[in-house]
């Protein structure tokens, strides 16, 4: 890692998110989220030494490390898990463990289930320990018990621990979930926010330079509540998920209404409300749209959604450039989540392997498209590792048999270095995308539209498929446009007045009708 940091420094990188590393049981550990120790690093990957060198160095050169804190589980081969299995009620108390199917039976009631397809039910048998354990996520993952006060003073001294060897952001995994209550879907409960509320202060307390981020996948309408309030706080930052996923399904659509009202939604919170925003990560995409704005606009939710899943899953659906797959398909609820790289699901992959180069092309314009669009708004950037030289799917984790039933596997290859290179070399996809990426990020970097009081808002275009955000700082003004469509668009700015240049063409321009190419994105400061 160390002797790889040249590449992120080159790439101006502040913040690295590296997936978890802590140790964990092998050769199920759900991408590392099931936990066998919280304090020591996983001897696969390296030790606590090679961590606290890591970090120095990243210190050195301006970049904070976030690490996964997985609060609601530990691995069942912890040694808390392995003590209650061996009947210390000391550590079965640490769970959530019952003798009889009676009360498992009255959370499933009500608790749905985040794998309904790679891990059905929300408890697991142990037959040693013969009681039925809360298991949220997969079975080899075994809830917490937070209404134990020592679950929560092992967990914020395991925290704590690393906060020392210093990490400086944790990304607390699964809140939502970390508190169960009979009769509820055991998700967001208030509960929750009291436990956020105190590792908050804690932090603030004893090591206040620590941020956390929160993992909150939820409803748009569930997130501002994790910000706290001002004079209460809880998370600094929260992934930007319902901004992410209307990304993607403008793309599918060619349809921006939807997008433009989330981001009106944001832009409508408290200014303690902070996303990242980001296009991939390690997981799938999950089709939580505003279904009250869809029922708004004419959209049937779950056509919109079947539509999105299947377009992404590509293949033979009609016009879809996208190549993906299905992540945790429901017959019974037809939920599924989509899974694959971005530049696979803009159709580099499909252009690549039908050899066809216009497709390519046009692939990697809508790669660039989309982050053009991610970066206009507000809130910080954040970019999965292999985007920035247009990695596609890897298909190797179905040879695989310890991943072959987790499709998240297909976007979560190992870095091609190789292809990395090709990112000096003109002509190629790595070149284009990792060029284009460093203007807009120069520009991001230099425009006083993109700093951090910006007063930003989105803009009518009269045009759904052309998306529209305005930036201004003090009396600068900057407006970030962008086509979702394969077919040039006019876009119609009104009440925007006097000359406008595009930064990336030097074009002159009149907001009240300006010419966009297909998946053409413009970023114009007024004159
Ligand atoms: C989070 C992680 C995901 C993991 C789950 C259970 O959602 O991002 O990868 O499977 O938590 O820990």
């Amino acid at each position: 890692m160390i002797e790889h940091l040249d590449y992120l420094s080159e790439q101006k990188i502040t913040y690295l998110h590296l997936m978890p590393l802590l140790k964990m049981p092998h050769p199920y550990n759900d991408g590392g989220y099931a936990v066998e120790d919280f304090k020591q690093v996983d001897p696969e990957i390296g030790t606590n030494e090679e961590l606290e060198k890591l970090t120095k160095e990243l210190r050195k050169r301006g970049i904070s490390l976030c690490l996964d804190v997985v609060m609601n589980h530990t691995a069942d081969t912890h040694e808390w898990a392995m003590r209650a299995k061996r009947g210390e009620q000391e550590y079965m108390d640490r769970y959530q463990c019952y003798e009889t199917r009676e009360i498992p039976d009255q959370f499933e009631k009500t608790m749905p289930q985040v794998f309904p397809e790679t891990a059905p039910g929300n408890f697991t048998w142990c037959e040693e320990m013969h009681r039925h354990v809360l298991t949220t996520f997969y079975p080899y993952q075994w809830d917490l018990n937070y209404h134990n006060p020592k679950v929560f003073n092992e967990m914020i001294g395991n925290i704590l621990y690393l906060a020392n060897m210093g990490v400086e952001v944790f990304r607390i995994d699964a809140v939502p979930y970390i508190w169960k209550e009979l009769g509820t879907n055991c998700r967001n409960l208030p509960q929750v926010h009291s436990i956020v509320r105190m590792l908050r202060m804690i932090l603030e307390m004893v090591c206040p330079g620590v941020i956390l981020k929160g993992e909150v996948v939820m409803e748009p309408k569930e997130l501002p509540v994790y910000f706290g309030t001002e004079q209460e706080p809880e998370c600094h930052m929260l992934y930007g998920v319902s901004s992410m996923v209307n990304l993607w399904a403008a793309l599918a659509t060619r349809d921006t209404r939807m997008l433009k009202h989330q981001m009106d939604v944001i832009h409508s919170l408290p200014k303690n409300c902070y996303f990242v925003n980001y296009l991939r990560c390690h997981d799938d995409i999950g089709w939580g749209l505003d279904e009250e704005q869809e029922k708004k606009l004419e959209i049937d939710p779950i056509q919109h959604k079947e539509y999105l899943y299947h377009f992404f899953e590509g293949g033979t659906y009609p016009y879809s450039f996208a190549r993906g797959e299905l992540y945790n398909y429901d017959p019974v609820t037809k939920d599924a989540r989509s899974c694959g790289t971005t530049a696979s699901l803009c159709g580099i992959e499909k252009g690549g392997f039908e050899g066809d180069l216009e497709q390519v092309k046009q692939g990697i314009q809508r790669v660039l498209m989309m982050h053009a669009a991610c970066m206009s708004m507000e809130g910080f950037v954040m970019l999965s590792s292999g985007d920035e030289i247009g990695q596609v799917n890897d298909y190797n984790y179905k040879k695989n048999p310890d991943t072959a039933a987790d499709s998240r596997y297909l976007h979560r290859s190992p870095f091609q270095w190789e292809n990395a290179e090709k990112r000096k070399k003109p002509g190629t996809v790595q070149y284009a995308i990792w060029n284009g990426l460093k203007q807009m990020e120069e520009f991001r970097r230099e425009e006083n539209c993109f700093g951090e009081t910006a007063g930003i808002s989105t803009w009518d275009t009269g045009n759904s498929s052309v998306f529209a955000i305005r930036r201004t700082a003090g009396r600068e003004e900057l407006i970030c446009l962008a086509n979702f469509s394969e077919y040039g668009q006019n876009a119609w700015l009104n009440c925007l007045e006097g000359e406008y240049e595009d930064l990336f063409t030097g074009e002159k321009l009149e907001m009240n009708s300006v010419w966009m190419n297909p998946y053409q994105y413009r970023w114009c400061v007024k004159k």
